[in-house]
C-alpha cells in the first residue's frame, strides 16, 4: 500500500513518470487508478478483470501515467522487472489469451479482439512502426500466426508472429513440468529485461512455487529502439467465438532495479465456482437435514427417472478421450429450450438446426441435429469431427462440440447473426450485398478452402460448398460451415454401394462416376459458387428458359458472345469493378471445367483473386461446353426440372446399380 502511495504521488507529481527508480505494487486492485477499456473492469473484491464470458471482446488496462525508458542516467541501458499473478478461467474451449504489453499509446487504437489479443489488427500486425513489446499468454492456436499451440507464452515485438514461444510450463531444477494457462487457476508471471545483456526472460510458475531460476523463455534482445521514450505498460486480453474470464490478481513493476514480490496471501480469491464448501452449522445439522433428505430423494427419485430418460446420452470410453468437447445433452437441452420451434434457424441437408444460448455461459451458439443410427463408423466419425473442432481459421464457422444420443448426434457449432450467404443473394434476398461485400466473401471463402486443403496438419475436403453453406457474422464476413460433415455418410456404408453426398449443381461429374471427392471436386463446387455470387441465381434455376437452366452453361454462352457481364446479377446495377466482376466469371468457368485436370487448385484460384497482377488466366477457348455436366448413371436431365426437385436436397444414390431411383434422400 505505502508503495501504491509513492506511486501515485509520483505519478501526480509528473505528467510522466520520470524517477529511475520508479516502481510500483498492487497487491489486489482496491480502489486502484487504471486507465481500464473495452470489456475491462474491476470486480468488487479487487481483481482486475481483463474480459469476461461476452464473445469478440477486447479489455486493456494501463498504468495511468506514460512510463519513461530512455532518459535515463545511464542512456539507454535501462532494464527492468515485472511481476504478476494472472488466472484463465475458461468456459467450454478458452478463447483467445491475454499478454503483458509495452506500447506507445494506452489503449491501443484499432485493435482487434480474437486472436489479435487486443494489440493489433489485420494490418497492423508485423509493422515495425508500431513500438510494442508484449509477452502474449495464448489459449488458442492460429496458424496463421504461427502459434506452436494452443497453450503457449510467446514473447511478440510489433507483431503477433512470436519472436520466440514456449508450451506453459516451468523448470524445477532442470525438470520441466507443463502447465495449463487456461485451468482456472492463479498463476505467476514474471517478465525481466536486462538492458546491459539486452536480455528478455519470461518465467511461469504455478501459485505455490518460488520463482525458478531457469526461465521458461530467454531471448536476446535489444529493446531499445522499440521502446519510444515514452511508453505505457499493462495488459490485454482478447475473447472471440470462444471466450475465457481473464483476471489480473496483482502487479508489481520497477525500472532498474529489483522487483517488489507480491504478498500472495493479501492477493484477492477468483469467484468461486462450483459447490460451497460446508459450513460448521450444516455439520451439527448435517443428520437431521439427511434424514429430510431421504423422504425427499424418495419422492423425486420417480420425476428423475423420468428426466433421466428424457437426457439420456451415449458416452462410451473411447469417448473419454475428447472430454473437453463434449457437451450434456441437458446443457444443449436447456439452451434450445427443449429443440423448440421457434429456435428453429434452418433445416440443411445433415440435419436441423437451432439457435441456443448456452446456460452457465451465456454464450450463443447453434446446434445441429444429425440423425444417425449406423454405429459402425461412427467413432471414426467423432474422432475427426474432433479433431475438425480444431480447425481454426477467420473463415470458417467454430466447431465448439458436440454430444452423442442414440441415433443422433447433436454439434455445437459458433453462432452467425446474419445467417447464409444464399439468403443474401437470390429468392427475394434480405438485402442484396454489394460488389464489395461480394468479392470480400468470396476471397475469404477461398481462403479459407485454401486452409483446409492445404495448410492444416491434414488433408481436409469440404465436399458441400455452396452459397448455403457460408454464414455471415454480424460484420458480413463470410465463414464456411459444415465441413468434413459429408463423411457421416462415408462411414459404415456398404461396400457394394457408394453415396455421393452433395449438392445438384455443385457436384463434380468425375464425382458422381466414381463417387469420390478430392480437393479439385471441391474446386468444382467453388467454380459453381463463384458465378452464384456474380449471377445472383442458384446453379441450377427450374424457372428461367431451358436453354439458360444451368448457370454454368448460360455464363459460358453470354462469354462465347463476348458478354460475359451480361450474366451478373441485376441487382448491382452499375456499381461493380468490371475487372474483378469478370475475373470471379472465368474464374467460376475455369473452376467449372468437366475435365478435373483443367481445373486449378484453391491457391491458384486465391491468387487469382488476390493478385493486384494476376497471372494471365488459362485459354478460356479450352473449356468445355458442360454439356457433360450430367453425365452419372441413371440421371435424366429432365427429371431435375419437376417441381417437387429441390436443388438444395442432399442426394445419395447407389452407383453400382443404374436401374434404381436415382434419387432418395438420405
Ligand atoms: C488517476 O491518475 C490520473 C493520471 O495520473 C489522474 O489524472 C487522475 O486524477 C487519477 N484518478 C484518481 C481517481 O486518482
Ligand atoms: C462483460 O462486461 C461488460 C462490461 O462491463 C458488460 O457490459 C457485459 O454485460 C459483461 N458480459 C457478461 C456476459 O457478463
Ligand atoms: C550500454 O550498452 C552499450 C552497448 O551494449 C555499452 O557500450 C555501454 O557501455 C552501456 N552503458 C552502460 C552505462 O552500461
Ligand atoms: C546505472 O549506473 C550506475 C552507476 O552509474 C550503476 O551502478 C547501475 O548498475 C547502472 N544500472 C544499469 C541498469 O545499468
Ligand atoms: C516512437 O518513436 C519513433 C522513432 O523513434 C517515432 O517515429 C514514432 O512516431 C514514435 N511513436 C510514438 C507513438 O510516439
Ligand atoms: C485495413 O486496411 C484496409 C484497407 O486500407 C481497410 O479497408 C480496413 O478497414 C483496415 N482494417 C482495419 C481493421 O483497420
Ligand atoms: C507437455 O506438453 C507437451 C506439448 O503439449 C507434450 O508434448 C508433453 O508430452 C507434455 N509433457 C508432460 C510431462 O505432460
Ligand atoms: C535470464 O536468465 C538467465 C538464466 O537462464 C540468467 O543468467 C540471466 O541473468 C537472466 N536475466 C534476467 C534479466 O533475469
Amino acid at each position: 500500500m505505502f508503495f501504491k502511495i509513492v506511486s501515485l504521488i509520483v505519478s501526480a507529481l509528473f505528467v510522466v513518470t520520470n524517477s529511475e527508480d520508479f516502481g510500483f505494487i498492487y497487491n489486489g486492485f482496491n480502489r486502484a487508478n487504471l486507465s481500464l477499456d473495452g470489456i475491462a473492469q474491476f470486480t468488487s473484491n479487487g481483481l482486475l478483470e481483463l474480459t469476461n464470458t461476452s464473445r469478440l471482446q477486447k479489455g486493456h488496462a494501463f498504468y495511468p501515467t506514460p512510463i519513461n525508458f530512455k532518459n535515463l542516467q545511464n542512456g539507454s541501458n535501462f532494464s527492468f522487472p515485472t511481476t504478476f499473478v494472472f488466472a484463465i478461467v475458461p468456459s467450454v474451449l478458452p478463447g483467445h489469451g491475454m499478454a503483458f504489453v509495452i506500447a506507445p499509446v494506452g489503449g491501443l487504437v484499432d485493435a482487434l479482439p480474437s486472436p489479435f489479443l487486443g494489440l493489433f489488427n489485420d494490418n497492423t500486425t508485423g509493422r515495425v512502426s508500431n513500438h510494442v513489446f508484449a509477452v502474449e499468454f495464448d489459449t488458442l492456436q492460429n496458424r496463421e500466426f504461427n502459434d506452436i499451440d494452443g497453450n503457449h507464452v510467446g514473447i511478440d515485438i510489433n507483431g503477433l508472429k512470436s519472436v520466440e514461444s514456449k508450451t506453459a510450463g516451468y523448470y524445477y531444477g532442470v525438470k520441466f513440468n507443463n502447465m495449463t494457462l487456461a485451468s482456472g487457476q492463479p498463476m505467476q508471471g514474471w517478465v525481466d529485461y536486462d538492458g546491459v545483456a539486452k536480455q528478455i526472460n519470461v518465467t511461469l510458475a504455478p501459485m505455490n512455487v518460488a520463482k525458478p531460476n531457469v526461465p521458461l523463455l530467454s531471448l536476446l534482445y535489444d529493446l531499445s529502439p522499440i521502446l519510444n521514450e515514452t511508453m505505457h505498460i499493462g495488459f490485454s486480453g482478447s475473447t472471440g467465438s470462444v471466450v475465457s474470464t481473464q483476471y489480473v490478481l496483482g502487479w508489481s513493476f520497477e525500472m532498474n532495479g529489483i522487483a517488489q514480490g507480491l504478498d500472495l496471501a493479501r492477493l484477492p480469491k477468483l469467484p468461486r465456482v462450483g459447490p460451497k464448501k460446508q459450513s460448521k452449522l450444516l455439520l451439527v445439522a448435517l443428520p437431521m437435514i439427511s434424514a429430510v433428505v431421504v423422504v425427499i430423494a424418495f419422492s423425486v427419485l420417480i420425476y428423475y427417472v423420468g428426466r433421466k430418460r428424457k437426457f439420456a446420452e451415449l458416452l462410451e470410453d473411447w469417448e473419454l478421450e475428447y472430454g473437453p468437447h463434449r457437451f450434456k445433452y441437458k446443457d444443449l437441452y436447456i439452451a434450445t429450450k427443449g429443440f423448440a420451434n421457434k429456435k428453429l434457424l434452418g433445416c440443411g441437408g445433415f440435419g436441423r438446426v437451432y439457435k441456443g444460448v448456452l446456460p452457465t455461459s451465456s454464450i450463443e451458439v447453434a446446434v445441429k441435429k444429425v440423425s444417425h443410427d449406423s454405429k459402425q463408423g461412427l467413432r471414426e466419425f467423432v474422432a475427426e469431427i474432433v479433431s475438425i473442432g480444431r480447425l481454426r481459421h477467420r473463415n470458417l464457422v467454430q466447431l465448439l462440440g458436440y454430444c452423442r444420443r442414440k441415433g443422433e448426434l447433436l454439434l455445437v457449432y459458433e453462432y452467425m447473426p446474419n445467417g447464409s450467404l444464399d439468403k443474401f443473394l437470390y429468392d427475394k434476398p434480405i438485402c442484396a450485398l454489394s460488389w464489395n461485400q461480394r468479392f470480400r466473401v468470396i476471397k475469404g471463402v477461398a481462403s479459407a478452402l485454401v486452409y483446409l486443403h492445404e495448410e492444416w496438419e491434414q488433408v481436409v475436403i469440404h465436399r458441400d460448398v455452396k452459397a448455403s453453406n457460408v454464414l455471415l457474422d454480424s460484420e458480413l464476413n463470410a465463414k464456411l460451415g459444415d465441413f468434413g460433415l459429408a463423411r457421416l455418410y462415408d462411414h459404415g456404408t456398404d461396400p457394394l454401394t457408394t453415396h455421393v453426398v452433395g449438392t445438384v449443381g455443385y457436384l463434380a461429374p468425375e464425382q458422381t462416376r466414381t463417387g469420390k471427392a478430392t480437393t479439385i471436386s471441391d474446386v468444382y463446387a467453388f467454380g459453381a459458387f463463384l458465378l452464384e455470387v456474380a449471377c445472383g441465381r442458384r446453379p441450377i434455376d427450374p424457372r428461367v428458359s431451358d436453354e439458360d437452366i444451368v448457370l454454368v452453361d448460360y455464363v459460358f454462352s453470354c462469354w462465347s458472345r463476348g458478354d460475359i457481364l451480361q450474366s451478373i446479377d441485376q441487382n448491382l446495377g452499375n456499381e461493380y469493378v468490371k475487372e474483378e466482376v469478370e475475373l470471379v466469371l472465368k474464374l467460376g468457368l475455369v473452376c467449372s471445367q468437366t475435365e478435373p485436370t483443367r481445373r486449378r487448385s484453391m491457391r491458384q484460384v486465391l491468387i487469382y483473386l488476390e493478385d493486384i497482377v494476376p497471372p494471365p488466366l488459362p485459354e478460356l477457348s479450352l473449356l468445355q461446353s458442360s454439356a457433360h455436366y450430367f453425365s452419372f448413371p441413371g440421371f435424366d436431365h429432365h427429371l431435375s426440372m419437376s417441381s417437387s426437385f429441390s436443388p438444395e436436397k442432399v442426394l445419395s444414390y447407389p452407383s453400382t446399380d443404374s436401374n434404381s431411383l436415382p434419387f432418395t434422400g438420405p
